[in-house]
C-alpha cells in the first residue's frame, strides 16, 4: 500500500480518506447505482441497521472528494473495505486503492488512462504485457478490467506466459478495474463540463502476486512463520 501510494504521490496525486461506515448515497447512489438496481449484487454488502453499510469499495471517497473540492482533481484513496466473501482469493475485510483524475471537458481520454495504468503496472510487476478487456462498472463508461501476463508461468527466454494453475491456464492475471467517469457521477456531485478517469485495485491481490502467496487468507492469520518473512 505504501509502495503504490508513493508511486502516485510522485505523479502529484493527493491522498484522500473517507469513513469505513458509509451511507447509501456515497457507497451506491452517487456512483450511478440506484436503489434496487441489480448491479448492487456485484458487491456482497454488509448492511448496518440504519441504512448504513460497511463500504464495499473505496469509490465513495471519489464522491466525498469531488463534493468538497473543485476540479481539477488528481487523487488516490487507500483504505479498508468490506465484502461478504471468504475463499482463497477473498477475505471479508481487505484493502483497495482508488484513483481519480478530473480535468476540464475534453482533456482526459481513455488513452491517458491506458498510459498511466501501463506505466504503473510495469513499475509494480516489471517486464509484463498489459491487456485491457471491456467490462462493466456502473460508475465508469466505457469500463475495462486490466490483466497482466502471468508472472508465474512466464518463460524467461521467450517472455511468453504459457498458462498455469494461478492464471487458470489463460496466461493472464486480472489486476484492476478502471474506466472513464460516467456522466451520472459528475451530475450527482454537481460537476459540469469536466472529463475524468478512475481506477480501483485490491492491495492483497497485488501482495499475493508480488510475494507469491498462495492463499490470501494467510495474510490475516498472524502465523509467525509467514509474518517472519516480511521483516
Ligand atoms: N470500485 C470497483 C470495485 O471495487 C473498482 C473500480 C474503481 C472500477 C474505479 C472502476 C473505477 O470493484
Amino acid at each position: 500500500m505504501a509502495q503504490i501510494t508513493s508511486y502516485f504521490q510522485n505523479l502529484n496525486f493527493s491522498v484522500e480518506e473517507g469513513p469505513l461506515v458509509e451511507d447509501d448515497f456515497h457507497n451506491f447512489e452517487a456512483l450511478n447505482l440506484p436503489k434496487y438496481h441489480p448491479a448492487r449484487d456485484m458487491q456482497d454488502t454488509f448492511y448496518c441497521n440504519d441504512g448504513a453499510v460497511l463500504r464495499t469499495h473505496t469509490s465513495p471517497v471519489q464522491i466525498r472528494t469531488m463534493m468538497s473540492q473543485k476540479p481539477p482533481i488528481r487523487m488516490i484513496a487507500p483504505g479498508t473495505v468490506f465484502r461478504k466473501d471468504f475463499d482463497i482469493t477473498h477475505t471479508p475485510m481487505f484493502h483497495q486503492i482508488e484513483g481519480l483524475v478530473v480535468e476540464k471537458e475534453g482533456v482526459v481520454s481513455f488513452a491517458n488512462l491506458k498510459f498511466v495504468m501501463e506505466e504503473f503496472l510495469t513499475h509494480m510487476f516489471g517486464d509484463v504485457e498489459v491487456r485491457f478487456r471491456p467490462s462493466f462498472f456502473p460508475f465508469t463508461e466505457p469500463s475495462a478490467e486490466v490483466d497482466i501476463s502471468c508472472i508465474f508461468c512466464k518463460d524467461e527466454s521467450t517472455g511468453k506466459s504459457s498458462g498455469c494453475r494461478v492464471c487458470s491456464h489463460t496466461g493472464w492475471l486480472e489486476v484492476l478495474g478502471c474506466g472513464i467517469v460516467d456522466e451520472n457521477v459528475f451530475k450527482a456531485v454537481g460537476y459540469e463540463k469536466v472529463s475524468g478517469y478512475a481506477f480501483g485495485l485490491g492491495i492483497e491481490r497485488f501482495a499475493m502476486l508480488i510475494h507469491k502467496i498462495g492463499d490470501l487468507r494467510s495474510l490475516f492469520e498472524s502465523d509467525i512463520r509467514l509474518l517472519g518473512q516480511f521483516r
